[in-house]
Parts: structure tokens; sequence; C-alpha cells
């Protein structure tokens, strides 16, 4: 097996290791605990791996481990602080946007990154549909999502 040491942030927590070169930062994120980031098609398809990257939204089942080398990766579980939602969070409880739940932390995470890119600017929902069009979900109908998503951007 070929390693490297990388480092890198998860949320807050720094880290240092040697990991496999061919892992996912999928694989390595749930071996670490992060289980919020969920194994669904694993090639890319369905989101429900998105974690941010520097701030950027990426389907963590086709990013290299070590491409996280000095990254800073955010995952659901660190949105949430000092025992309090994050309001992205909080719109998908207030809105009622989680059913099943396996699509829903890769799902905060791209919302999360289209509200900090996109502060103060309206939003339609149309545009927040093709925002979140790399998400799939198989329960809600997306309505509740894309409600959440506005909901969200007014409490941000
Ligand atoms: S598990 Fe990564 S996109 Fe589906
Ligand atoms: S809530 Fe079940 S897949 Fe989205």
């Amino acid at each position: 097996m070929q390693t490297m040491n990388i480092k890198l942030t998860i949320n807050t927590k720094k880290y240092e290791m040697a990991v496999d070169v061919r892992k996912s930062l999928m694989d390595l994120l749930r071996e670490l605990g992060y289980t919020s980031v969920k194994h669904g098609c694993g090639v890319g398809e369905c989101g429900a791996c998105t974690v941010l990257v520097d701030n950027i939204p990426v389907d963590s089942c086709l990013y290299l481990a070590t491409w996280a080398n000095n990254r800073a990766i955010r995952t659901t579980e660190g949105e949430c602080r000092d025992g309090k939602l994050s309001s992205v969070q909080e719109a998908y409880v207030e809105e009622g946007a989680v059913q099943c739940g396996f699509c829903t932390p890769g799902l905060i995470m791209t919302t999360t990154s289209f509200l900090e890119k996109n502060k103060g600017k309206e939003l339609s929902r149309e545009e927040i549909k093709k925002g979140h069009a790399g998400n799939l979900c198989r329960c809600t109908g997306y309505q509740t999502i894309i409600n959440a998503v506005e909901t969200a951007g007014k409490n941000g």
C-alpha cells in the first residue's frame, strides 16, 4: 500500500496522518467519525457525500483524501456550534425538509455554500433549484428543501 502524509483541518480540528493514496475523502471522513458524510452512489451522481473543501462543495466520493492536503474541510457536524444549529440546519427542521434524512447532510453543505456565495442577493426558486441540482433526494419532492433554502436565506 502506498501512503502519503497529509495535514488537513476538519471543521475546527487539525489532523496530520499517513493515508492510502487510493482512499477517497469520503472514506477517510467516515473512518474519522464524520458519519454525516453518506456513501450513496459512490460515483458522483447523488451528492449524499457532499462536503466543503476550502468552502467549495465537492462530492467527497470522487475526491482523493490526498487532495485534501493543506485544505480545510467542512462537514455538517461542524456547522452546529455550542449546541446550536446553524441557520441552514434550523431552516431544514423548520420547513420539514427532512424525511429519511440520508440526503440531508450533503444538502445542508450545498445550501451553506450556496448562501455564503450569494449573500445579500434575492434568489429565485429557479436559481435555488439550479444551485442544488447535484443533490438528489428520493423522499421530499424537493419543495420543502427549496422552502428551507429560502427561509435560511432570509434568516441567515
Ligand atoms: S456518494 Fe458521492 S455523489 Fe453519491
Ligand atoms: S429525505 Fe430521504 S433521500 Fe432526501
